[in-house]
């Protein structure tokens, strides 16, 4: 087998790295350059954005449109049947997506949001893709096989096992280079990173080999004290009004201890909470505990809840005038497809040549 030496301007190390240590260097080349990178990310119409999804990824995109970046956000709609049968509500979801996106401050004159079922060339590369993967490498993926246990069908579809291929997809279309996502996106990265290598060693160089930026925000519990997740109904919806909010918020599980602490180790339900006000305040988590004292979950629910509606409300109060206008806001995403077709046509038209095929 001829293996050709991709000339890459990325690092192309094979050793593992930790993508904490990561961040903080990429953080600096995005700050002395921020138009050489191209932001990838999304989120899947599967229900409304939560508190976890806005301190964990969406005020980061944000951040990263402002410095400059090039942010690209997809509503992976045909990902939506990874794992049930049928996309149930999906124009509802996504244009609450849309919402949400554009009420935080996603600026549609310099950044994109587009969807799957709109791209098809994005969709073409599946194709290629799938053939630079094993399915041992398939099986091993961590995420896949934690969705899969997760998972309310009984038998695992094809869609499920490659799930991370239609990912590569999705970034190597844009040509993405930046990919800001949580922990448990990490093996989904590295699948790309090994396409867009593969790809390049065998044909030419074509892709970059996206960086993963890990969000530093730690994660939030859902009010049942798992993880707070847009499909389990425990998450703090930022849609909701600031009434649904309390009453979430007030139900939300605690323990017996009056003295408010924070100790996520001993005590995950209640430093979560305290973590969720400091995070709104923009205060150190330990002084927020420190100022509710021996007041109970009574008092730390009613901080909480003040921190929360009060950090939201001129979101909230934007996301209700675009609503008013939901002809613009379907525009936005029709102005983001014809970009993103744009850029995935001309992916598509250089992996052809790559490939040597006719077109
Ligand atoms: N897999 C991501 C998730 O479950 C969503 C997603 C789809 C995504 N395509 C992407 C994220 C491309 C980053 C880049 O949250």
């Amino acid at each position: 087998m001829t293996t050709i030496t991709a000339t890459t301007t990325t690092t192309t190390t094979a050793e593992p790295r930790s993508p904490e240590n990561h961040a903080a260097e990429l953080e600096h080349r995005i700050a002395r350059d921020p138009g050489s990178f191209r932001v990838l990310t999304g989120d899947r119409p599967t229900g409304s954005l939560h508190l976890g999804h806005y301190f964990g990824s969406l005020r980061n995109r944000v951040r990263l449109q402002d410095l400059g970046v090039d942010v690209i956000v997809l509503i992976p709609d045909y990902q939506v049947i990874t794992d049930r049968d049928t996309a149930e509500r999906l124009a509802e979801y996504t244009d609450g997506l849309l919402l949400d996106y554009l009420a935080l401050g996603i600026d549609p004159a310099r950044s994109t949001v587009f969807c799957h079922s709109a791209v098809p060339a994005l969709n073409q590369l599946m194709l290629p893709f799938l053939s630079l993967v094993s399915v041992a490498e398939l099986n091993r993926n961590p995420t896949v096989k934690d969705e899969i246990a997760h998972s309310r069908q009984s038998t695992v579809s094809g869609l499920m096992l490659t799930y991370p291929v239609h990912q590569a997809a999705d970034i190597l279309s844009c040509k993405g280079n930046l990919v800001p996502v949580g922990r448990d996106q990490a093996p989904h990265l590295e699948v790309t990173r090994t396409i867009a290598r593969r790809f390049n060693e065998r044909y030419g160089r074509v892709f970059p080999e996206p960086d993963i930026l890990l969000s530093a925000a730690p994660l939030l519990l859902g009010t049942d004290g798992t993880k707070m997740s847009k499909s389990r109904a425990n998450s703090v919806p930022l849609s909701a009004t600031a009434d649904e909010t309390a009453r979430l918020i007030k139900g939300a599980t605690t323990d017996a201890d009056r003295l408010i602490t924070y100790d996520p180790g001993a005590r995950p339900n209640v430093s979560s909470l305290v973590l969720l006000a400091a995070l709104c305040l923009d205060r150190d988590p330990h002084e927020v505990a420190a100022e509710i004292g021996d007041g109970g979950a009574a008092a730390l629910k009613r901080t909480v809840t003040d921190a929360v509606n009060t950090h939201l409300a001129p979101f909230r109060a934007r996301r209700a005038e675009y609503a008013k206008d939901l002809t613009y806001v379907r525009s936005v995403l029709r102005a983001g497809n014809e970009r993103a077709n744009a850029l995935a046509e001309a992916t598509l038209d250089e992996v052809r040549e790559a490939m040597g095929a006719f077109r």
